[in-house]
């Protein structure tokens, strides 16, 4: 059984087919799903696919693509979505410097402030950082609240190891089967069994050998497997620690 920590089952890609999908998912084996929010629509459509399906759960928040417009009644309403039982994190919340769709400034207040709003709920915080370790990792301290997961990690085993020191959980997902994902390899070793989770971040970054083409859930299983190479384990045992860890993560049960 696995436990998909961050899929975006409401993508528009899945709208042809999202019924027959998620019958799919959950048949080939994968227990539970995170479906995590990107924007405001993102947020209601997880918290409304979270309702439909009993091994989906929500994250409710807004990436740091929207920062520039983001305002107090969004906010307020992520709050208000996060008080559905089914709600277990608040995400996916950050720093992208890739893209940079919003200004530094804007995107470290509102990484802030969600950061506080998950901390106000009790509930843990799923973190996108690409290409803005350092700046994550300051906006993390200052915060103060450590119940984060740093998702689809693509940092140094260095950052791994103080995000784990802080009380952080590590999720690998796709690239960690890439053939140049020797960077993201090394992180895996080296993120301690009790910290680890995998996800897909479907259906985008699909594992090997499915490189390139949509990502459902159910393929989670590809990124288990490279872990356990990694890690001289067998996939069952990576599945099992992983299910475990999330659900400890997250709350569930
Ligand atoms: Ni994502």
């Amino acid at each position: 059984m696995y436990f998909d920590t961050h899929a975006h089952l409401d993508d528009g890609r899945f709208s042809e087919d999202r019924e027959a999908v998620i019958q799919e998912i959950f048949d080939s084996g994968i227990s539970l799903v995170v479906n995590v929010g990107a924007d405001m629509e993102g947020s209601r459509q997880s918290v409304q696919l979270a309702s439909q399906y009993d091994g989906i759960y929500a994250a409710v928040g807004l990436h740091p693509y929207d920062a520039q417009a983001m305002c107090e009644a969004d906010l307020a309403e992520i709050a208000k979505l996060a008080e559905n039982p089914k709600v277990v994190a608040i995400g996916e919340i950050g720093l992208d410097y890739h893209y940079e769709e919003a200004d530094r400034v804007k995107q470290k207040e509102w990484f802030y402030r969600q950061i506080k709003l998950a901390e106000q709920l009790s509930l843990p915080y799923i973190v996108h950082d690409r290409d803005a370790h350092a700046d994550c990792l300051e906006v993390i301290r200052k915060s103060g609240y450590f119940r984060g997961v740093m998702h689809c990690y693509s940092g140094s085993s260095e950052m791994a190891k103080e995000l784990c020191s802080l009380g952080f959980y590590i999720s690998f997902a796709g690239p960690v089967t890439f053939k140049n994902g020797k960077k993201a390899k090394e992180a895996a070793l080296s993120v301690p069994q009790e910290r680890l989770l995998i996800e897909t971040d479907s259906p985008y970054l699909s594992p090997e050998p499915y490189r390139g083409q949509r990502n459902d859930s159910s393929k989670v299983r590809f990124v288990a497997k490279e872990i356990a190479d990694l890690k001289g384990m067998t996939e069952e045992e990576i599945a099992k620690i992983t299910l475990k860890n999330g659900k400890r993560f997250f709350g569930i049960e």
